[in-house]
């Protein structure tokens, strides 16, 4: 199937006829293998009797091989599969059977990718990143401390060196451009807390999503495409995403987050601004201060400074709820 894609990504008429020659199969076996493109991937593909087959829109598939090269100074297995039902989830089966950490997954789309407190995260094919990283973790549990901010600023460097204005961030780990959501991550645990246990680092990228997937979102969001008003090549963001991963987690490892703590202060979009913190049922209300050395967000609630951390919290502006 990835081998008919990549002749087809072009958007160009290909015949059955040359596709069949190109996969040394016959062309009612490229008929059936077209169908599988569209059941499997959602991938569109056009049929003109006399030219052939071509795709609704020209696709630029990840490469696993450049971004490897790209990420090779350093001790990370780099893999890209077609489809996944959530990269996070691949990468948990893998732990479980003995895949020896850190290595990284990216798929073209998700079919059941997985957001923050149970949502879903919006995952087509061949248009955004969907990645994933897994490390070891043999210090306990304040290694993993506010590690999620220092992925965020990864992310976020990832966004400002391909040229992007307006980005930020939003506590715990969103990524803004111009307020609008276009990165979310999501950290798993899987292990021992206490003992030795394996971190698995999940990051959503919205790269070239259109407009067309509003309603399947249910918060303001962007994409680099629509930031930069044209098409992006994901290889060479994937590229960067995962050095600037490896530069931020060498960072945490080295002096935890109160070393960058200043860095993602410098990017926090909302500081200053009254916010709610939603705790299950409980909310909270405030002025935001900032975060302190273990990635806590500093309220000030009726004139006193109060700190909140935790995976499922969340911050809300004031006036959007
Ligand atoms: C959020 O809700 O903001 C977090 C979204 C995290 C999505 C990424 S996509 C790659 C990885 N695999 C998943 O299933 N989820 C994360």
């Amino acid at each position: 199937m990835q081998a008919l894609l990549k002749l087809l990504q072009d958007g160009r008429f290909h015949s059955g006829e040359a596709l069949g020659a190109s996969l040394g199969v016959s062309r009612s076996a490229i008929w059936k293998k077209l169908q599988g493109l569209r059941s499997e991937f959602g991938v569109e593909v056009f049929s003109v009797p006399g030219k052939g087959y071509r795709l609704a829109e020209p696709l630029a598939l990840l490469d696993g091989e450049v971004i490897a090269r790209c990420a090779s100074g350093f001790d990370w297995d780099v893999h890209v599969l077609p489809s996944l039902d959530s990269t996070n989830a691949e990468v948990m089966r893998r732990i479980n059977a003995g895949v020896p950490a850190p290595f990284c997954l990216l798929a073209e789309r998700q079919t059941a990718g997985r957001g923050r407190r149970g949502r879903f995260w919006v995952s087509p094919f061949a248009e955004n990143l969907y990645c994933s990283l897994v490390v070891r973790v043999d210090g306990g549990m304040r290694q993993v401390e506010a590690l999620s901010l220092t992925i965020g600023l990864a992310v976020a460097r990832t966004l400002i060196a391909s040229g992007i204005d307006g980005v930020g961030v939003k506590w715990p780990n969103d990524v803004l451009v111009r307020g609008r959501k276009v990165s979310g991550i999501l950290l798993e645990l899987l292990g021992d807390p206490a003992d030795i246990c394996h971190v698995v680092i999940g990051v959503g990228l919205n790269v070239n999503m259109l407009p067309e997937y509003d309603q399947a979102i249910d918060q303001p969001w962007t994409s680099m495409r629509q930031e930069l008003g044209h098409c992006v090549d994901r290889n060479p963001i994937a590229a960067e995403l995962i050095n600037q991963l490896h530069n931020y987690l060498s960072k945490h490892w080295k002096s935890g987050f109160s070393g960058l703590r200043k860095e993602w202060e410098g990017l926090h979009l909302w500081a200053g601004s009254e916010a709610s913190l939603i705790a299950g049922a409980k909310t909270v209300s405030g002025t935001i201060l900032g975060v302190n050395d273990g990635g806590a967000i500093r309220l000030l609630v009726e004139g006193r400074e109060v700190v909140f951390s935790g995976g499922e919290l969340s911050l809300r502006l004031r006036h959007d709820s």
